[in-house]
């Protein structure tokens, strides 16, 4: 099929009306976010929903997160709205923070894959959230890459996983944010944030209290029921072998160095100097935040330098840090070495 790649670098740009047109008549359109690129459908269009799994060819039992773009659309889509639901989305919406709330009967079953449950978040991008406002109807979407590969933060990212396969994209520049949203459960009584992302754990606790950390956040360990489905898929994978390399810059350099198989250092700014191998940079390690910006594309760029193995440089696991790390274990399928 022809995809059609549409402007979307402004709210005005004529592409948003005409995405919002084709979300809104059943089609399936990558549009950009703060955090990632998605995948967007008519949330109460199961048709639309089955589109978007197969095009990303997407297991069937990971659900989506339904996108808003102003309170009022949350109402229908839960049959509950807990206090901290409340404090969240004052101190947090619109922006990188996904709710986890009871589902309503109104939204398909193949939302949520089956889950009574339903995850929602209102992203911040003016972008998404004119194209939500003017299809007239809440978005699920996913991120929009081939299931298993790094999530999408370029429309260049978008083009090489999906053209061909959905009807559109909105092409738009690179998301500011870079990793997906934070994740939290908050249905049945539970505060547990099950993915890392921009809104950090100390952030959360800061308005609600104390947030358990599900285990699948940085073990390979899924606990039953109604953690996070995605979280079991192998994820985020370059072709290239990824291990991650804990330490300091001459740990991880001394390490890197001593390799004998051909490879490649996926660094920080300031390892660079360190380093005898190709590197593809991904931020400071003196600001995690450049580094959720930077380290999708820089997973997407080791294949070009047809190595055998890629060492990344871990992030420390604080702030937004874990949530890099959170992706990166993924990325590695849990090859950590600690130097
Ligand atoms: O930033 C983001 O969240 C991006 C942009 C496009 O908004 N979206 C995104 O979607 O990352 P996706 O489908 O790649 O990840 C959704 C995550 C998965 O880990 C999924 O298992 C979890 O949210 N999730 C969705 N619904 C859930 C539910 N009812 N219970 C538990 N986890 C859920
Ligand atoms: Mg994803």
């Amino acid at each position: 099929m022809e995809t059609l790649h549409l402007r979307g670098c402004s709210p005005l740009d004529d592409g948003v009306k005409k995405a919002a047109a084709m979300l809104h008549d059943g089609g399936i359109v990558a549009i950009p976010t703060e955090t990632v690129y998605g995948l967007a459908a008519n949330a109460y269009d199961a048709d639309a929903i089955l589109r978007v799994f197969q095009a990303k060819g997407r297991p069937q039992d990971n659900p989506l997160i339904v996108h808003i773009c102003d309170w009022d659309q949350l109402a229908p889509l839960v049959t509950e709205i807990p206090d901290d639901a409340r404090r969240l989305a004052d101190a947090f919406w619109p922006g990188p923070l996904t709710m986890v709330l009871p589902k309503s009967d109104l939204l398909p079953d193949c939302v949520s894959a089956g889950l009574d449950t339903v995850a929602v978040r209102m992203p911040s991008n003016p972008v998404a959230r004119a194209v939500i406002r003017q299809s007239g109807c809440p978005l699920a979407a996913p991120s929009a890459n081939l299931s298993g590969r790094p999530s999408p933060t370029a429309a260049q990212h978008v083009i090489d996983d999906l053209d061909g396969k959905i009807d559109g994209i909105l092409m738009s520049g690179d998301c500011e944010v870079g990793v997906e949203s934070t994740v939290i459960l908050l249905a049945g009584g539970a505060k547990r944030l099950l993915r890392p992302g921009g809104v950090t754990r100390e952030m959360l606790e800061a308005v609600i209290g104390p947030v358990d950390l599900d285990k699948a956040v940085l073990s390979a360990e899924i606990t039953g029921g109604v953690s996070s489905p995605g979280m079991k898929y192998k994820h985020y994978s370059p072709a290239t072998k990824v291990t991650l390399v804990s330490g300091s810059g001459d740990a991880y350099a001394e390490y890197v160095n001593a390799c004998s198989d051909s490879c490649a250092a996926v660094c920080f700014q300031e390892d660079i100097p360190l380093l005898s191998c190709p590197t593809v940079v991904y931020g400071t390690g003196k600001d995690e935040l450049t580094l959720a910006h930077g380290i999708f594309d820089a997973l997407r760029r080791v294949d070009a330098l047809g190595v055998q193995v890629a060492f990344v440089h871990a992030p420390s696991k604080t702030g937004v840090g874990l949530a890099v790390y959170n992706r990166l274990l993924r990325a590695a399928a849990f090859d950590v070495v600690e130097r």
